[in-house]
C-alpha cells in the first residue's frame, strides 16, 4: 500500500466495507513481485507521458480536480523472458499478447481516465467503483483488464503445475476434496465459459472455489479474493492451438499454473 495511487483519492462509490477491506488485499496482490504495474509515469521505464490536457476554462476556476497532476499507468515488465513458457504459450503468442493485448488496455485505461474525476485512483478503486455502471464501461473494461492481466502472468511460471505447497494443498482438499478435483473444476470453468472470459480459484469466506467471469470481469467486483487466474480469450491460445482451448488450458494447468503465487495470495487474507 505504498502506492501513492491507492490514497487520498475520493474512492467514489466505495462504501461497502467488506470492499473495503478487499481493496486493500487486492492492492497488495499485484504490489508484490513485478506488480509495478502502478508506478507513477517517469519513474518507470517505458510509462507512458502523464495525461495533462488543461481543463477548458469553461467555468470559474473553484475546486478544478488536479488532472494535470495525476500519475499514468505503466505496463509492468514480464516476470519472465517471452520464451519461458514455450511450448505450452510460445514466444509469439506470449508477444502479442502481452506487448499488444496487455498494452492497449493500459494505454487505453490511462486516455479513459485522464482529466476525469477517475483520475489519480488506484486500478482497484476503478474496478469497483465502476463494475456495473453503463456509462464508465470504458474505464471497467480496460482498468479490469489491465488488473487481469497482470495478475495473470503472475498465476504462470515455468515449470509449473503439479502439486500445490503443503499448506495450499490442505485448503484445496478441504474445499474441493482433492487437488485433482480442483484441477477438473479449473478445466471445466474455462472450457465452459462462453466467449471470452477468465477462470479463477479464489478465496470465499472460508472456503476456496472456482469461478469464471465472462470478458473484462473478475471476483474482485464479487468480494471474493482472487488466487490465480486462466484467461480464456482467444488471444491467449489461437496462435499455438487455434480451437482447442480445452487442450491449451490443460497444457497450462499441468505445466504452468503458479501455485506458490495462489498461496502467497491466500496468506494475505
Ligand atoms: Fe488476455
Amino acid at each position: 500500500m505504498s502506492d501513492p495511487r491507492t490514497t487520498g483519492s475520493p474512492a467514489t462509490g466505495i462504501t461497502n466495507p467488506e470492499r473495503r477491506t478487499l481493496l486493500q488485499a487486492s492492492t497488495a496482490l499485484l504490489a508484490s513481485g513485478a506488480a509495478t504495474h502502478l508506478a507513477a509515469a517517469g519513474s518507470a521505464s517505458g510509462a507512458p507521458p502523464s495525461p495533462s490536457a488543461p481543463a477548458a476554462p469553461s467555468a470559474p476556476a473553484a475546486a478544478a480536480p488536479p488532472a494535470s497532476n495525476a500519475a499514468a499507468f505503466a505496463l509492468a515488465p514480464l516476470p519472465y523472458a517471452d520464451n519461458a513458457l514455450d511450448p505450452v504459450i510460445s514466444a509469439n503468442t506470449l508477444g502479442f499478447h502481452y506487448g499488444k493485448h496487455h498494452r492497449a488496455y493500459v494505454d487505453n485505461l490511462n486516455k479513459a481516465v485522464a482529466g476525469s474525476a477517475f483520475a489519480g485512483q488506484s486500478l482497484e478503486q476503478l474496478i469497483v467503483a465502476t463494475a456495473g455502471k453503463s456509462e464508465h464501461t470504458a474505464v471497467f473494461n480496460n482498468a479490469a483488464q489491465a488488473w487481469n492481466h497482470a495478475f495473470y502472468w503472475k498465476s504462470l511460471r515455468p515449470g509449473g503445475g503439479g502439486q500445490p505447497p503443503a499448506a495450499l494443498k490442505a485448503r484445496i482438499e478441504a474445499s474441493f476434496g482433492s487437488v485433482e478435483a480442483c484441477r477438473k473444476e479449473l478445466l471445466a470453468a474455462a472450457t465452459s465459459q462462453f466467449g471470452s472470459g477468465w477462470a479463477w480459484l479464489v478465496a470465499d469466506g472460508g472456503k476456496l472455489a472456482v469461478v469464471k467471469t465472462g470478458n473484462a470481469d473478475n471476483p474482485l467486483t464479487k468480494s471474493q479474493r482472487p488466487l490465480l487466474t486462466i484467461d480464456v480469450w482467444e488471444h491467449a491460445y489461437y496462435l499455438d492451438y487455434q480451437n482447442r482451448r480445452a487442450d491449451h488450458v490443460s497444457a497450462v494447468l499441468d505445466k504452468l499454473l503458479n501455485w506458490e503465487f495462489a498461496l502467497e495470495n491466500l496468506g494475505r487474507g
